[in-house]
């Protein structure tokens, strides 16, 4: 049933807003109309408390540390999934078929490897070039080698959709191992005909004279991580995805744009971040006490990294998985890595600690993500690209819904000015 509409009174004036009930019960007040109506805009600095579209693709309930992936929840896709059927999920909203599945990973096959013309963009970079920047900026050059799949026009680029997406996932993944070729010094190394996860570290590991030897805890460990990364609603670089998305522009141009702003550290920076603080703590020979005190400062560039949640008033339920598989990989590989003890310590002890408990701070995906990829032979500089490659689905599923939404309209925030008042001009001599 329609519940009834909400009233906002100002001054003298009732007016009436609808009310949209999601299907998880989750409730807005529809202010679409109040600016023409009455004059006002509503004021919500950084979009907390704004919905900014309709979403089929993921449901998040912060408060009881809830996600679900098109209705599936995310243990269940981590304990049964890989990171390549729960892309398809997530792309498309439902499990592949056999036959799906199959067409989908052999489009990504297909087109894994990057032009050789590309290879030459490569050069321009130093060695030590950000990873991220590497990345989107190689994502950006995207559209000038698929002209066709990147038209701005949303009906043509939704014909071509099915490539584009595959070949996308695809590409990002093999663009992430050929910047840690690069930053290594070491030659290149061409996809192979493998599962997608095994195509990742035979392009990072392999040898020209010697194949990496797989290892089956590793690749299901690479699944995992990416896999839980895969979407994560409207987050920052979502978000933006789809801004840039709302103007038109191709696949391609707008996930780059997402890359950018996952590079901050705020967003899937945080990664690196926590493994920087781990390691300092190591090398301190702390226990963490230093950290957490200066956290408790409340200044945003002593936060305690891993920590806290823009949504999540409750456990990451991620970090909750994360967490575990950490220490089975890690018992698995047989290592023995002093960081995974530091982040356990720190975690009870900041799970005790009033500050954090009192702003129901838990730990995030990224605060045990490292000490796998560490694990798996992943430098910490390249850790922000391997969550890019596992929230390429999430990125594309969204611009998909931008693209072949027909009432969608261009992302258009609005503000309050708070400057100057109008004046008139000073002519240089009298300034
Ligand atoms: N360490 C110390 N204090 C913190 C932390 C932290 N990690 N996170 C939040 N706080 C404090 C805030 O300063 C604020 O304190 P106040 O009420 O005294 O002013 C209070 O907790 C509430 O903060 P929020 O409003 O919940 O935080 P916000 O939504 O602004 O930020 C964010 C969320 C950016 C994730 C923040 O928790 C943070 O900076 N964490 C560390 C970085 C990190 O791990 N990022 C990864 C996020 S997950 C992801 O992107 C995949």
């Amino acid at each position: 049933m329609q519940p009834s509409p909400a009233t906002l009174k100002i001054a003298d004036q009732d007016i009436s807003l609808p009310i949209i009930v999601g299907s998880e019960g989750e409730k807005a007040i529809d202010t679409r109309k109040l600016r023409a109506d009455t004059g006002y805009i509503c004021y919500d600095q950084g979009y907390g408390n704004t919905g900014s579209c309709e979403s089929a693709i993921t449901y998040l309930d912060g408060d009881n540390g809830i996600l679900r992936h098109r209705g599936y929840p995310i243990d269940q896709l981590a304990a049964h999934s890989n990171f390549v059927e729960t892309a398809y999920l997530i792309v498309y909203g439902q499990l592949p078929k056999p036959q799906q599945r199959k067409e989908f990973g052999q489009r990504m096959r297909e087109n894994a490897a990057i032009e050789t013309q590309m290879h030459r963009l490569f050069e321009g970079f130093p060695k030590n070039a950000p990873p991220m920047a590497m990345l989107s900026s190689l994502v950006s050059a995207l559209p000038a080698f698929h002209p066709q799949l990147a038209t701005n026009n949303f009906e043509q680029d939704l014909q071509n959709f099915d490539l584009t997406a595959a070949m996308l996932i695809s590409k990002v993944r093999t663009l992430g191992a050929m910047i840690y070729r690069y930053q290594k010094g070491l030659p290149f190394i061409f996809p192979k005909d493998i599962p997608f996860a095994d195509n990742f570290l035979h392009m990072m590991f392999s040898e020209p004279y010697q194949d990496y030897a797989g290892i089956p805890e590793v690749t299901r460990a690479l699944n995992l991580l990416l896999l839980l990364h895969a979407d994560h609603e409207q987050n920052c670089s979502t978000s933006t995805v789809r801004m840039v998305g709302s103007s038109a522009a191709n696949l391609f141009t707008s996930v780059a744009a997402g890359i950018n702003a996952l590079s901050g550290p705020l967003h899937g920076g945080a990664n690196a971040a926590v493994m920087q603080m781990l390691q300092s703590i190591h090398d301190e020979g702390d226990d963490g006490t230093r950290f957490i005190a200066a956290a408790r400062s409340g200044s945003k560039s002593n936060r305690l990294m891993g920590f806290g949640h823009a949504v999540y008033r409750n456990f990451d339920p991620r970090a909750k998985i994360i967490g575990k598989a950490c220490e089975e990989v890690l018992t698995k590989l047989g290592i023995q890595d002093p960081l995974l003890k530091i982040a356990q310590n720190l975690e009870r002890a900041a799970l005790q600690d009033e500050y954090f408990v009192s702003r129901k701070l838990y730990p995030n995906v990224d605060f045990y993500s490292g000490i796998i990829m560490r694990a798996l032979g992943i430098p910490t500089n390249l850790f922000t690209v391997m969550f890019a490659i596992g929230r390429t689905p999430g990125w594309i599923a969204n611009w998909h819904e931008v693209a072949s939404n027909p009432k969608g309209r261009i992302y258009r925030p609005r503000q309050i000015y708070v400057g100057p008042v109008m004046r008139d001009y000073i002519p240089m001599e009298q300034r």
